[in-house]
């Protein structure tokens, strides 16, 4: 059984500090003109895209081939899903033809999980409903570090600021794990029908008012109003929404001037953030996706290649072919069914 990265729980705090590094090694890699290692040769790995990417899927993609990794690309439109075949034999068809590693993003929570228990492959969850999100957490982590800087790989000191659909969002989710195993402190804040219904664990404060916390703000994570997860009506509208709790130029003033603003995209402007705001220097949106290929070879590497890297260095990575050093490892995630 291979290893998998199904949720931040996977990680832990040392975890993503040794995926922190060793994506400063891949960060080295995509800088050269040749961005190219031969650290995955001969290793395979499928997208299975259940659910609509641009960024996730394509990251990946520049991920695997920069680490010399071949890709199986699946189509979901086209495939022979079309004609009623389940996940579990598509992800089994996949595998009969060599697949090494699945990376897998679903419309229901625990699809990832599901897979992993189907095949020996690797699987990482690129998004399971409004589970974890679990390399979109990395990628920000990774894009903080850069921002922040220190060679500790802490968030210990830092008040982030979560803002909008969190009931809806795995990023949320993700990153709430993620942040708060680094050390940082973090604030839900949101209409009450965006926030999940129990907050019973999670280590969080919640808040209503946006200008009351902005002054005090180290990072402002904003999120996108994810209406195609419910057709409740949770919102009078939203123009109200942009009112009460979009990143205006007004409250982009009440920010303390080392305030970093954050978006896992796709950003409706106009609606959490305003156009200009989007723009300023400031928001890292930017980063948050260059940096996503970097951290995505990293977690291959760990999945695929010789896993994480133990001292303090990782640039001995970057001379070694893919090996297999697949290892027992199990996953913690929700259970739903799913086809
Ligand atoms: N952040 C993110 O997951 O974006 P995509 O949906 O474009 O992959």
């Amino acid at each position: 059984m291979s290893r998998s990265l199904l949720s931040v729980d996977d990680l832990g705090a040392a975890g993503i500090q040794s995926i922190m590094r060793l994506s400063d090694s891949f960060a080295e890699v995509s800088s050269r003109s040749i961005p190219r290692v031969p650290a995955l040769r001969g290793k395979t790995i499928a997208a299975l895209f259940y659910e609509d990417s641009t960024r996730t899927r394509l990251s990946f993609e520049a991920a695997a081939k920069r680490l010399s990794a071949d890709v199986m690309s699946f189509a979901v439109k086209s495939s022979s899903m079309s004609k009623g075949e389940s996940l579990r034999d598509t992800v089994q068809t996949l595998g009969a033809m060599g697949a090494d590693a699945f990376v897998v993003r679903h419309a229901s929570a625990g699809a990832a999980r599901l897979v992993s228990r189907w095949t020996d492959a690797a699987v990482v969850n690129a998004g399971d409903g409004w589970h974890e999100h679990p390399t979109q957490a990395l990628a920000d982590c990774y894009t903080l570090h850069r921002r922040f800087g220190g060679a500790a790989f802490t968030m210990a000191g830092l008040h982030a600021v979560i803002v909008g659909d969190v009931k809806h969002s795995r990023v949320a989710r993700s990153n709430v794990k993620a942040f708060t195993a680094l050390g940082a402190r973090v604030t839900l804040v949101g209409p009450a029908t965006l926030m999940p219904p129990c907050l019973d664990g999670w280590p969080v404060s919640v808040e209503v008012d946006l200008d009351r916390v902005l002054p005090d703000a180290d990072i402002v994570y904003l999120l996108r109003l994810q209406s195609e997860r419910t057709d409740e009506s949770l919102l009078p509208s939203q123009r109200e929404y942009t009112a009460r709790w979009g990143l205006t130029r007004r409250r982009a003033a009440l920010l303390p001037g080392r305030a970093t603003v954050m978006h896992p995209g796709p950003m409706n402007r106009g609606v959490e953030i305003d156009p200009e705001v989007a723009d300023r220097e400031f928001c890292v949106v930017g980063d948050q996706v260059r940096n996503g290929v970097p951290v995505r070879m990293a977690v291959l590497f760990w999945l695929l290649g010789s896993g994480l890297p133990t001292g303090e260095s990782s640039g001995q990575v970057l001379a070694v072919d893919g090996g297999d050093a697949h290892q027992p490892d199990s996953i913690g995630a929700s259970d739903e069914e799913v086809r």
